[in-house]
C-alpha cells in the first residue's frame, strides 16, 4: 500500500524551493558522493524514493536491501552508475534529467575550437613571455562525424552546421529524426578514415565500453581531432594515449576520463595535443538548476503516478 507520507532518500545538494516541493515526503539526507555506502544502504531500506546523481551507485545489492523502493531518480543523463537489468527485474522506475544537451553540445564545439585554433598553444606562447603565431586549421569545411545522434548529438550537429562544417552521424537507433545537411554514414569502422573530428555522445553501457580503440584511432586521419564529452570508458584510454603520442590522430578534447580524478602521472595529463577538463558537460548554472529541478519533478510524478516524467526504457540489446 502507498504511505501518505512517502519516504525520499535525497543524494544531492537541492535549493530550498526543491525541497519545498518535496515537503508532503518524508526526507533522509544522505552524502552526495556516494562515498559513505554503507548509510546510503541502511536509509534506503525503508524507502519509496530515491534523488541521486552520478556519483551516487545504486547497484543491485542497494535494490536489494529497499524492498519498498519504486523510483530512483537521478539527476543525470548518463546512468551507468544505477544497475537497470536490476531495477528493471524489481519494477523500478528510473528517471533521468535529458535537460543538458546544449550546455554539453557548447562545450563540445568550445573544445573542437580550442583543438582545430590551437588555443592552448596560442595562450602557452603569451603566458611565457614570447609572441607568436600558431598556425591552426578552420571548422569551416571540414567533416564532424557525431557517434550518436540523440539530443546531444543533434545539439552538436545545428551547432557545427552554423559553422560551416560538414555533419554525419552514426548510431545504433535506425530511426533518428533527421536534420537538413546532416548525413547518415554507414558503419562506424567505414566513417573513421573520413571524418576530421570524430565527437562522442553516446551511453555507456556494456556495447558502447571501448567502443573506441586502438583499430578505430588507426584508421582516422593524423590531421583528425577527437572529442569526448560522453563517458570515459567508452574510450579505451590507453589505446587513445598512444594514438595521439604517436601522432595516429593530431589531438583530443576530453571533458571526461576513464577514472575521475585522473591518477598522477597519467599520459594524457602532459600530452601538450590533448585539452583536458573535469567533466564540466552540464556545469552551468541554468542547467544544473534545471536537472535538480527536473530531478525532483520526476520523482514526484512518478511517486504520485501522474504527470509526464523522463522515464528510461529497460535495457535492451542493439545492435553494433
Ligand atoms: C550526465 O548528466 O550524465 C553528466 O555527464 C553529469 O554526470
Amino acid at each position: 500500500m502507498v504511505r501518505t507520507r512517502p519516504k525520499v532518500v535525497v543524494a544531492l545538494t537541492l535549493t530550498p524551493l526543491l525541497l519545498d516541493k518535496l515537503a508532503d515526503c518524508d526526507l533522509t539526507m544522505a552524502t552526495r558522493d556516494g562515498s559513505d555506502r554503507e548509510r546510503f544502504r541502511t536509509v534506503l531500506a525503508d524507502a519509496d524514493g530515491v534523488l541521486v546523481n552520478s556519483n551516487v551507485p545504486v547497484d543491485g545489492d542497494d535494490m536489494a536491501a529497499a524492498p519498498g523502493l519504486r523510483v530512483i531518480s537521478t539527476m543525470s543523463v548518463g546512468l551507468d552508475h544505477i544497475d537497470l537489468e536490476a531495477a528493471a527485474e524489481r519494477s523500478i522506475v528510473i528517471t533521468n534529467t535529458p535537460v543538458l544537451s546544449d550546455a554539453v553540445a557548447d562545450l563540445t564545439l568550445a573544445l573542437m575550437t580550442m583543438l582545430s585554433r590551437r588555443l592552448p598553444q596560442a595562450i602557452r606562447v603569451v603566458a611565457d613571455g614570447g609572441w607568436s603565431v600558431p598556425l591552426a586549421s578552420d571548422l569551416a569545411g571540414k567533416v564532424l562525424l557525431l557517434v550518436g545522434f540523440g539530443r546531444i548529438g543533434r545539439a552538436v550537429a545545428t551547432r557545427a552546421l552554423a559553422a560551416g562544417m560538414r555533419v554525419r552521424y552514426v548510431d545504433i537507433v535506425e530511426a533518428r529524426p533527421a536534420i537538413p545537411g546532416v548525413d547518415r554514414a554507414g558503419p562506424l569502422a567505414a566513417a573513421l578514415p573520413d571524418a576530421d573530428f570524430v565527437s562522442l555522445h553516446v551511453d555507456l553501457n556494456a556495447h558502447t565500453r571501448g567502443l573506441m580503440g586502438k583499430k578505430e584511432f588507426s584508421s582516422m586521419k593524423p590531421t583528425a581531432f577527437f572529442l569526448n564529452t560522453s563517458r570515459g570508458a567508452v574510450v579505451d584510454q590507453a589505446a587513445l594515449t598512444e594514438a595521439v603520442a604517436n601522432g595516429e590522430i593530431a589531438g583530443a578534447g576530453l571533458d571526461v576520463l576513464e577514472n575521475e580524478p585522473p591518477r598522477p602521472g597519467d599520459p594524457l595529463l602532459t600530452d601538450p595535443n590533448v585539452i583536458i577538463v573535469t567533466h564540466i558537460g552540464s556545469a552551468t548554472t541554468e542547467t544544473r538548476h534545471a536537472m535538480a529541478q527536473c530531478a525532483v519533478d520526476n520523482l514526484l510524478m512518478v511517486l504520485r503516478g501522474d504527470g509526464n516524467p523522463f522515464v528510461v526504457a529497460p535495457p535492451r540489446t542493439p545492435p553494433r
